[in-house]
C-alpha cells in the first residue's frame, strides 16, 4: 500500500473549489496518494473466447468474433464469439435437455450445493474477477473489488439458502419452475447482473441461457469457467455472447419460457412487444431518474456523501443513480458549495489504481451520449460546473459534473444520462418535493435525507419508486427486493419476492 503523504500545495481543483468562503474543508486536509496499481501481469487472456454451450466451449456457427476493449486505454483485450440465431438455438436446446434430464429432477438440497460451490469459487477468485471487471468495463478497482464481486457472490450464497426452502417462500402454495430462462444483461454491473439473474433461476429449478452485454462479456465467461470447475451439470447455464441481434434471437426463440432483461427502456419495450401473446414470462429492469431529496434538517455533510455516492458511483452508470438532487431552497447554496468542495477532491483516472474514485466511461457511444446531454443542458440555460481535474489523454473519461438552475422541463431533468452528471433543483415544502420527484416517467428509486424519521416515512409512502433509501443511497443486499414501476419496468430481483419471477405458483 502506498503511504499517504500530506500535500504541500493545493491542487488546481482544490484551489478552484476553495475560492468560495471557507467551510472548514479547504482541501488542505486532503491526501495525495502515490499511484497504487492493481497488478495484471498474472492474467492470461485467451485470444478468442468461444460460446459456452452444453458445458463445452463451442466455436460459433456464425464464424464471427468481435473485440472487447478496455475503455480506459481503448486497447482490445480479446476477441469474443458472436452468436447468431443458430448458436442461440443450440444453447436453448442444451438448456432444455439439462432441464428435462437433470436439473428439474435434482433434489433441491443438491441444487443448493451447486450454488454454494459457485459462491465459494467466486470468493476464491475474487481478485481476478475484480481486475477483469475493471479492465473490461472501466469501473474503479475499489468498486469491483469491494462491491461488485462480493455482492455477486453473496447473491449465490443467499439463493443457495432458498433452494431447499422454497416450500416456505410461497405461503404453502404449490409451485413449479418455469423451464428455460433467457436472460439478457447490461454492461454497468456485468458480473453482478449475471449473479442477480442466474442465482434465483437455478435455485428455483430452471436452466439458463445468458447473454452478457457486448462491451463487457469477460466476467460472465470467467463465471462459465467457474461452472466448469465446480462441475455444474452441462447445459444448466449456457452463455452466448453477442450484441442486440443475439439478444433478439434469444427473445424470439420458441422454447424459452421466461425472459429476464435489464437494460434500456427502449429495448425493454421492444422485447415486451416481441413476446406479446407468446405466453413467455417477462421481467424488465429498465432505466431510472431517481430523486435524491435533501431537507434542510438533514445532516448535510452525510447527505453530501450520499449525493456523491448516489451519482458518481460507477461513473453514474447506475439505473438507480440519484441523478436529480432536490434540495430544500434554504440550504441550496450551502449544499452546492459543500458538494463542489467534495467533488473537487475526487480522483478520476486509471480504474486499476486503488485510489481512483471515478474510472472510465464504459464505451465511446456512452461518452458521446453524456456529452450530448450535457451540451443540451447548457443550451437550455442550466449552469454547469465540472471538476477541473485532469483527465487521462487516452480512454473514455468524463469529469464529475453538476448543473444548477435546472428547469423542470429540461432534458437533463428528465432523460437518463447514465453518466457522472447531477441535475440540481429546489423545493420549498414536502408536497412540492414529492410532486417534483414523481414528475418522471421512471419509478425505480429515490432517496430522502432528513433528521426526522416521521418525515422519511411520510415521503416514502408518497414517492413512486420501487426502492426508497433514507439517509443513505445505493445500498444493496440480496435479501432486499429491487425493481421499479412505471417505465422502469416490473418484477423484483432479490429477496423472497424475486423468487416468484422464476416459478409458477399454483
Ligand atoms: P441496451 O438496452 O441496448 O443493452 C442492454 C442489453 O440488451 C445488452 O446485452 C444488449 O446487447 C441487449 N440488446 C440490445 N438490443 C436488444 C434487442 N433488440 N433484443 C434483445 N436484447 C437486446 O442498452 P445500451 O444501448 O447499452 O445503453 C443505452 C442506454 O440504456 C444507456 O445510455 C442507459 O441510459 C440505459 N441503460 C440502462 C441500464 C440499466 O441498468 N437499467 C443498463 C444499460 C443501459
Ligand atoms: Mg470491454
Amino acid at each position: 500500500m502506498a503511504t499517504p503523504r500530506k500535500n504541500e500545495k493545493k491542487t488546481d481543483a482544490v484551489k478552484a473549489a476553495s475560492s468560495e468562503p471557507d467551510l472548514g474543508f479547504t482541501g488542505e486536509s486532503s491526501w495525495q496518494y502515490e499511484p497504487s496499481l492493481e497488478g495484471t501481469d498474472h492474467l492470461r487472456f485467451e485470444k478468442k473466447y468461444e460460446l459456452f454451450i452444453g458445458g463445452r466451449w463451442v466455436a460459433p456457427k456464425s464464424k464471427k468474433y468481435f473485440p472487447t476493449i478496455n475503455p480506459a486505454t481503448e486497447e482490445p483485450i480479446a476477441e469474443v464469439a458472436e452468436a447468431n440465431a443458430e448458436d442461440v438455438d443450440a444453447a436453448v436446446r442444451s438448456a432444455r435437455t439439462a432441464y428435462d434430464k437433470i436439473w428439474s429432477k435434482l433434489r433441491p438440497a443438491e441444487r443448493a450445493k451447486y450454488l454454494y460451490r459457485i459462491a465459494r469459487a467466486m470468493q476464491e477468485k475474487a481478485r481476478d474477477l475484480a481486475i477483469v471487471e475493471t479492465m473490461d468495463g472501466g469501473k474503479p478497482i475499489k468498486e469491483s473489488r469491494d462491491f461488485d464481486v462480493p455482492t455477486a457472490s453473496a447473491h449465490f450464497f443467499y439463493h443457495a439458502g432458498w433452494a431447499d426452502k422454497l416450500d416456505l417462500a410461497f405461503h404453502g402454495r404449490p409451485y413449479r419452475p418455469l423451464g428455460v430462462a433467457g436472460q439478457i444483461i447490461p454492461w454497468n454491473f456485468p458480473l453482478l447482473m449475471a449473479a442477480w439473474k442466474i442465482a434465483p433461476a437455478l435455485a428455483c429449478g430452471n436452466t439458463v441461457v445468458l447473454k452478457p452485454a457486448e462491451t463487457t462479456p469477460l466476467t460472465a465467461l470467467l463465471l462459465a469457467k467457474i461452472f466448469e470447475e465446480i462441475e455444474l451439470p452441462p447445459g444448466v447455464v449456457n452463455i452466448v455472447t453477442g450484441a442486440g441481434a443475439t439478444g433478439a434471437a434469444l427473445v424470439a426463440h420458441s422454447d424459452v419460457n421466461k425472459i429476464a432483461f435489464t437494460g434500456s427502456t427502449d429495448v425493454g419495450k421492444r422485447i415486451q412487444g416481441a413476446i406479446a401473446g407468446s405466453g413467455k414470462r417477462l421481467t424488465l429492469e429498465l432505466g431510472g431518474k431517481a430523486a435524491n431529496i435533501v431537507f434542510a434538517d438533514a445532516p448535510l455533510d452525510q447527505a453530501v456523501e450520499g449525493i456523491v455516492n448516489g451519482i458518481f458511483f460507477n461513473q453514474g452508470h447506475v439505473c438507480c443513480a440519484g441523478s436529480r438532487l432536490l434540495v430544500e431552497e434554504s440550504v441550496h447554496d450551502l449544499v452546492v458549495r459543500k458538494l463542489r468542495d467534495r467533488i473537487a477532491t475526487m480522483r478520476v483516472g486509471n480504474p486499476l489504481d486503488k485510489n481512483t474514485d471515478l474510472g472510465a466511461i464504459n464505451s465511446k457511444m456512452q461518452l458521446e451520449k453524456i456529452r450530448g446531454l450535457v451540451a443540451a443542458g447548457e443550451a437550455e440555460g442550466a449552469e454547469r460546473w465540472s471538476s477541473p481535474c485532469a483527465l487521462p489523454k487516452k480512454g473514455f473519461f468524463f469529469p464529475p459534473t453538476f448543473f444548477t438552475n435546472v428547469a423542470q422541463a429540461s432534458r437533463i431533468a428528465h432523460e437518463e444520462i447514465f453518466g457522472p452528471v447531477l441535475s440540481i433543483l429546489t423545493f420549498r415544502t414536502p408536497d412540492e418535493a414529492v410532486e417534483k420527484a414523481n414528475n418522471t416517467m421512471y419509478g425505480l428509486s429515490a432517496g430522502v435525507w432528513t433528521d426526522k424519521g416521521s418525515k422519511s416515512f411520510w415521503m416514502a409512502q408518497r414517492l413512486q419508486a420501487g426502492v426508497v433509501w433514507a439517509n443513505t443511497f445505493n445500498k444493496f443486499d440480496p435479501s432486499s427486493p429491487f425493481g421499479g414501476y412505471k417505465e422502469s419496468g416490473f418484477g423484483r430481483e432479490g429477496g423472497r419476492q424475486g423468487l416468484s419471477s422464476y416459478v409458477e405458483v399454483g
